[in-house]
């Protein structure tokens, strides 16, 4: 049974029977079809707000193209030092940017702290010897599984504007933040103070599809040939569009973002209840971290249960993996099954009881 991630499973019947639908006939190449023209008037519905809308099949993609957007080669971009842009893209966000400094700040549970990045932008610059503040990427949901509420991001966010940042949001799975917080899309975003969006589906349904949403237009300016010279811009756009709507369509995406929720909710609860286990953050999407007996790690592993070791440099204070236990990281998807997750919670139970005598 696989908790290793939400990219672990393919695409949803819905997203799927769209793609084969979208399959017949002929249309223009290169974005320029009409599903892709749908698709936009839909996130404009959706953010309630008129939007710049790119596709591109991957979540790397999309936050390397909105860094570019955003900060110079000589910009400094400010994000939380376990983010995926800084741990996870291979140097990516530097490689789009043409060579943009990423700057790592603290804060417990995946969410940087407003006085980390404070002390960051205050901290006295030298001239042309520096490299110039230029934007802040918040992930939400963030690498922890935790979120940030409106009122969150809208702290980080003005702060940063104050000093004449942009902000990105990294949305690989911000459906799971939506279905999580129970804010609207508007105000996770731009009523919060975000201007571009890395929009992911594709872990929550969609076989690969990223949509990078920009709230100013002006920003969206390059964003065209930085695409193209990257080479992602699909030329079979219907492939990514058709992806979209349906993913968008009747609230599915909402839908198989509240399944996945539930179900690492359903898993936390169980482990938490198990003695031996704790689980330091609280689940508020599709992701649990619990901290596990090596020994329990290892008879799960050998069960054939698959979950992943995580970093823990995000705990609180005395929350870490203490000698003989691991931090791992659960993730549950829109196709994760009751009893698969309890099956996984009956195993560890079953593992920490005292043999008998
Ligand atoms: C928070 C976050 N951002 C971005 C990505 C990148 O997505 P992709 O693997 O499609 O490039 C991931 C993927 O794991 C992620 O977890």
């Amino acid at each position: 049974v696989h908790f290793g991630s939400d990219n672990v499973v393919g695409a949803s019947r819905k997203v799927l029977d769209a793609i084969v639908a979208a399959n017949d006939g002929a249309m223009p190449s290169y974005g320029e079809d009409a599903l892709a023209a749908r698709v936009k008037g839909r996130l404009r519905d959706l953010f309630e707000h008129e939007v710049e809308v790119f596709m591109v099949p991957g979540g790397t993609a999309a936050n390397g193209l909105s860094l570019a957007c955003l900060s110079p080669p000589w910009g400094e971009i400010f994000c939380h030092e376990e983010s995926h842009v800084m741990t996870d893209e291979c140097g990516a966000p530097e490689n789009f940017t043409g060579g943009a400094k990423l700057v790592g700040l603290q804060g417990v549970g995946g969410k940087i702290g407003v006085d980390a990045l404070r002390s960051a932008l205050e901290a006295p610059r030298r001239g042309v010897h520096s490299v110039v503040p230029a934007a802040l990427t918040l992930t939400n949901l963030t690498e922890c599984g935790t979120l940030y509420r409106p009122d969150e991001v809208a702290a980080l966010a003005g702060l940063a504007r104050r000093h004449g940042l942009k902000v990105h949001m990294d949305g690989a799975r911000f459906a799971n933040a939506i279905a999580g917080s129970g804010a609207s899309p508007a105000e996770m975003t731009w009523k919060a103070g975000i201007d571009v969006l890395s929009l992911g589906a594709t872990k929550n349904g969609a076989l690969a599809a990223e949509a990078v949403v920009f709230f100013d237009p002006a920003l969206a300016e390059s964003m065209p040939m930085r695409r193209m010279r990257g080479g992602l811009l699909v030329s079979k756009g219907r492939l990514l569009s058709s992806q979209f709507e349906a993913w968008l369509d009747g609230d599915h995406w909402l839908d198989l973002a509240r399944h996945a929720n539930t179900m690492a909710a359903r898993l936390r609860n169980g482990l938490a209840a198990v003695p031996g286990i704790r689980v330091p953050w609280p689940a508020e999407g599709n992701e649990v971290f619990p901290v596990l007996p090596e020994r329990l790690e290892r008879a799960l592993l050998a069960q054939g249960f698959r979950f992943h070791r995580w970093r823990s440099g995000s705990l609180p204070d005395g929350g870490g993996p203490g000698a003989g236990e691991a931090l791992v990281r659960m993730v549950c998807s829109f196709a994760t099954r009751e009893e698969d997750v309890d099956k996984l919670i009956a195993a560890a139970a079953a593992a920490t009881e005292p043999s008998p005598a």
